[in-house]
């Protein structure tokens, strides 16, 4: 590696399962990388609501991958966006200084990180990093909530808990689709969630969906998880579809018991019930970051905070106190 790259780098490490405590300032080796790898330093990454369930284990079933007694993955933070600063044994079309951003297994909160380069999409010149950071997983999963439903111009779409990470992607998107877009979100994001393009937008601390008329609907995307799958079924049209992107559930197995009930549901019915397990796709972040640079979508982010305080971005996103993206950027 090249001299400029330091040994060691500031790190935010997490040994056991738990809440935003769980995790420890450290200074640890820069890691170096492998075959097909290369090596990142960090301008920006933005924290997601998978963050907060690997940070936590919960529910216990994500374990499984995850790592049975604590995180096998020892740094949080999925989505990153920088510079290459050195390249592993047989990477091909990638160099030192090209800008890139993807969705890693961890890693994010430190100053540099490994990641194989196929799963990385170049950023364009007029995307910086911390914008390009917002996409892969929030935006990536929004796309794959929309993609294989109806959102044609003049579609009729209702987000309920639209004012996250993945929910004001899901607005955006919906909205540059054409859909009329009726969001349900707490009142902090309401004028966000408006902004991007709902055409009506109700707190849904206080509207509850049975307040809602029945029918009205082509699709519902539903990140809370809470409203009984009846509820949801009740108020989209015969042909419509449900996404189902936070599906709620116990601590145990999560949202296996809500997904079989979709499948069981939907079985003979003109009303989909449809569970998301969203996928990487660094293509589709390369979609993404097109649309960005050409201001077809504009990613909102709530606030940006040194990686010093990293540990204070996890927790305001743990009490759910960001509307849109939060970032951390080292260096700031
Ligand atoms: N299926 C998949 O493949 C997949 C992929 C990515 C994420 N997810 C899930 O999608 C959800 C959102 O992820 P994220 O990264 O966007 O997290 P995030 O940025 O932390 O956003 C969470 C949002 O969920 C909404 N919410 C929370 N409790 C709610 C409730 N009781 N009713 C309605 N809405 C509620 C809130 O929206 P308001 O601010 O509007 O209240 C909140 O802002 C998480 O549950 C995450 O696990 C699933």
């Amino acid at each position: 590696m090249s001299n400029s790259i330091p040994k060691t780098m500031t790190a935010w490490r997490q040994n056991a399962y738990g809440g935003p405590e769980s995790l420890t300032r450290a200074e640890v080796p820069v890691p170096q990388p492998g075959e097909g790898e290369v090596l990142i330093k960090i301008g920006a990454t933005s924290l997601n609501g998978a963050d907060i369930r690997i940070m936590r284990g919960d529910p216990k079933l994500v374990r499984l991958g995850s790592g049975m007694r604590g995180p096998k993955e020892k740094i949080r933070g999925k989505d990153v966006a920088g510079t290459i600063v050195a390249v592993g044994p047989r990477v091909f079309g990638r160099s030192v200084g090209d800008r890139v951003v993807g969705e890693l297994p961890g890693g994010g909160l430190a100053e540099f990180v490994v990641a194989y380069s196929s799963k990385l999409s170049t950023i364009p010149s007029g995307v910086d990093d911390k914008i390009a950071a917002t996409l892969p997983l929030a935006g990536g999963t929004a796309w794959q909530a929309l993609e294989s439903v109806n959102t044609d111009r003049g579609a009729s779409v209702l987000i309920i808990g639209a004012g996250g990470g993945v929910g004001t992607f899901t607005v955006n998107l919906a909205t540059w689709a054409g859909a009329h877009v009726h969001a349900l979100c707490s009142p902090r994001a309401i004028e966000t969630v408006a902004a991007l393009g709902a055409e009506r937008v109700d707190d849904r601390t206080a509207t509850s969906t049975e307040s809602l008329a029945s029918d009205d609907y082509d699709v519902i995307v539903d990140l809370g998880g809470v409203v009984p799958l009846r509820e949801l079924r009740r108020l989209v049209r015969d042909g419509g579809d449900v996404v189902e992107v936070a599906m709620g559930g116990n601590s145990v197995v999560g949202p296996l018991g809500r997904a079989i009930g979709s499948q069981a549901m939907s079985t003979w019915s003109k009303k989909h019930l449809r569970p998301l397990l969203a996928t990487k796709r660094p293509g589709l972040t390369k979609t993404l970051l097109d649309l960005v640079a050409s201001g077809e979508i504009t990613p909102h982010i709530d606030r940006e905070v040194p990686l010093d305080s990293a540990d204070q971005a996890i927790k305001a996103l743990d009490d759910g106190e960001v509307v849109g993206k939060i970032l951390v950027v080292p260096g700031s």
